[in-house]
């Protein structure tokens, strides 16, 4: 029997099963066609079912929409296609009355250019707003290369001819980069956490964070470097600021406050990870990193389970003693879930879910369950570059074509990978237009809706949905999930992916059959009695001491004395 006592310390934080909804594909309570916050505010009750302790919701402040509310012109308004602040103050007081915690986005590496601060900064050089933003005069030549995520070029430098110099823009030309050394800018942006942070929020997800500190000199960059993964991280971000910064909003806002503070990114390396939210430093909270949802991107580069089984056991094992991560394997910026990492066909689309979805729950780590998930939605897989709403992809598709690129190919990738993948309308029902909305949806909605909704499954004890529903329940329940120490079991299993989870006394085993066919496992030796705790099958066949696995098959076992 294998006896650990975990020693990450105990916090609310750390206990949450979140639950994330991109509020403009969620529900539509006024058929423009568009969700809205009262669409949110009437499924309440259905995301309570979900057993979820907390949700965090994409942008919904005032934004002219270039990348989809990640551009905000004002922080202390709601977007109008969304609502208002009355539907925002009845919207987190439904939340929590539910007892379910609140997660904002703030999105502060940059503004939208329509933001006031933007108007005044590029007005005039003697503008007391000019230093809110980064600015290079034209008189100095052309700045050094930066990369932009989004720039038609990659460029993250535009020229404006009103004051003769360039801005900014590590995404679109219409998301200018704030200034981070100005102290005035911080105090804004204090002011804003404040602000919602009076209002009620729980938690701010803090975007494109790692980005919020660069050397402000902008020099050339060394021989060698590329515009990919790795080199964009270590040469645009995590600069020498950083921890200044964050020590010092932890100090203004999160210590006054019980919330918490999540960083999309992580940094290059473990010890950037660790330095953001080691609790002994006071900064951040968790991290969630990008490796788990980069494994095998692009189709040229399919991903392996061993990959998958590396990239999650060397984050958990770095980070069993301190800190803290995230588990996730989508969101709205990657494809869906089984598309991905599990298979869509109709054969195996819902167990295959319902596996992925064991993962994310019972891994040790604050899951993060993107909303659509829990009934195995899958990509929706655009042939047609007029069919794709996101700027990733229209400016990708633009810069593709300017640089010769084999389109024929650069199409196969977007099909599979695009963002818009991922923002699909939720399928409430199989009603037209999956009963999102009554009027024109801004997105396409996956023709699978038919079969893959909410009301086919709710009543389905065994559904996607109601799996999820039992695991989420298990979560809650147990604190070995949470907290318990991870082990892998086989790590070199070519189909199944098991771990062990041990708190105190007690062991539990998860096994994750990741093929379309049969496999098998040798039951360790402590773990011959067992309770079965979750299962995508009816049954769990044993002969002789080995499980034999139907395809995707997922259990959770739980040790018996
Ligand atoms: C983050 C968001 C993404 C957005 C980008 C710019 O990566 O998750 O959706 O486009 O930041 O704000």
């Amino acid at each position: 029997m294998t006896t650990s006592k975990n020693s990450l310390s105990k916090k609310w934080w750390k206990e949450q099963i979140i639950y994330q909804i991109y509020p403009r594909s969620f529900f539509d309570s006024d058929g423009d066609g568009i969700g809205d916050l009262n669409g949110i505010i009437e499924k309440l009750d259905y995301i309570k079912s979900l057993g979820v302790t907390a949700v965090w919701v994409n942008p919904f402040y005032a934004s002219p929409n270039d990348d989809n509310g990640y551009d905000i012109s004002d922080y202390r308004k709601i977007m109008d296609e969304f609502g208002d602040m009355n539907d925002f103050d009845e919207m987190i007081k439904g939340f929590h009355q539910r007892g379910i915690k609140f997660i904002m986005d703030l999105v502060v590496n940059h503004s939208s250019d329509e933001h006031e601060w933007f108007k005044q900064s590029r007005s005039s050089r003697y503008n007391l707003y000019r230093d809110y933003y980064h600015w290079w005069p034209a008189e100095k030549g052309k700045p050094n290369h930066r990369f932009s995520y989004f720039d038609e070029k990659g460029d993250a430098w535009k020229y404006d001819q009103q004051t003769d110099s360039y801005y900014l823009h590590y995404f679109s030309a219409k998301q200018p980069d704030l200034n981070w050394e100005n102290p005035e800018l911080r105090r804004e942006i204090y002011d804003i956490m404040h602000f919602w942070a009076k209002k009620g929020v729980d938690g701010f997800r803090l975007d494109a964070f790692q980005f919020i500190s660069k050397d402000t000199t902008f020099p050339a960059f060394p021989e060698g470097y590329q515009d990919d993964v790795v080199d964009v991280i270590k040469h645009h971000g995590m600069g020498p600021t950083l921890h200044n910064h964050i020590r010092e909003m932890n100090q203004e806002v999160l210590s006054k406050y019980e919330v918490f503070a999540v960083s999309e990114g992580a940094g290059s390396s473990f010890e950037d990870a660790h330095s953001l939210v080691d609790e002994d430093r006071n900064e951040l909270h968790m991290v969630y990193h990008f490796e788990g949802v980069e494994i095998g991107n692009g189709l040229d580069d399919p991903h392996t389970l061993a990959d998958f089984k590396e990239v999650h056991s060397k984050w958990e094992e770095a980070f069993k003693d301190k800190g803290w991560i995230s588990i996730f394997l989508a969101n709205h910026d990657v494809p869906r879930m089984v598309s991905r990492f599990g298979n869509d066909s109709d054969e195996f689309r819902a167990v295959s879910s319902k596996m992925l979805n064991t993962f994310i729950l019972t891994m040790r780590g604050t899951p993060y369950c993107y909303f659509g998930d829990e009934l195995g939605m899958k990509n929706i897989y655009f042939e047609d570059i007029n069919e794709y709403q996101d700027i990733a992809a229209i400016n990708g598709y633009k810069k593709a074509l300017s640089e010769g690129k084999d389109m024929q190919k650069f199409m196969q990738n977007l099909r599979f990978y695009s963002r818009d993948n991922s923002r699909t309308p939720m399928q409430w029902d199989n009603t037209e237009n999956a009963g999102f909305t009554s009027g024109s949806p801004w997105i396409s909605v996956n023709s699978d809706y038919k079969e893959v909704n909410v009301a086919s499954q709710e009543n389905r004890a065994d559904s996607v949905l109601n799996h999820f529903r039992t695991l989420t329940k298990l979560r809650t329940e147990n604190d070995i999930l949470v907290y318990g120490v991870y082990q892998q079991v086989e790590p070199d299993h070519p189909h199944i992916y098991a771990y062990t989870r041990s708190l105190d006394n007690q062991t539990w085993l998860v096994i994750l059959s990741f093929v379309e066919t049969d496999a098998n496992l040798k039951l360790p030796n402590n773990m011959q009695t067992f309770e079965i705790q979750a299962n995508n099958y009816s049954q769990l066949s044993i002969d002789d001491g080995w499980l034999k696995l139907k395809p995707y098959q997922a259990v959770v076992l739980s040790q018996k004395e």
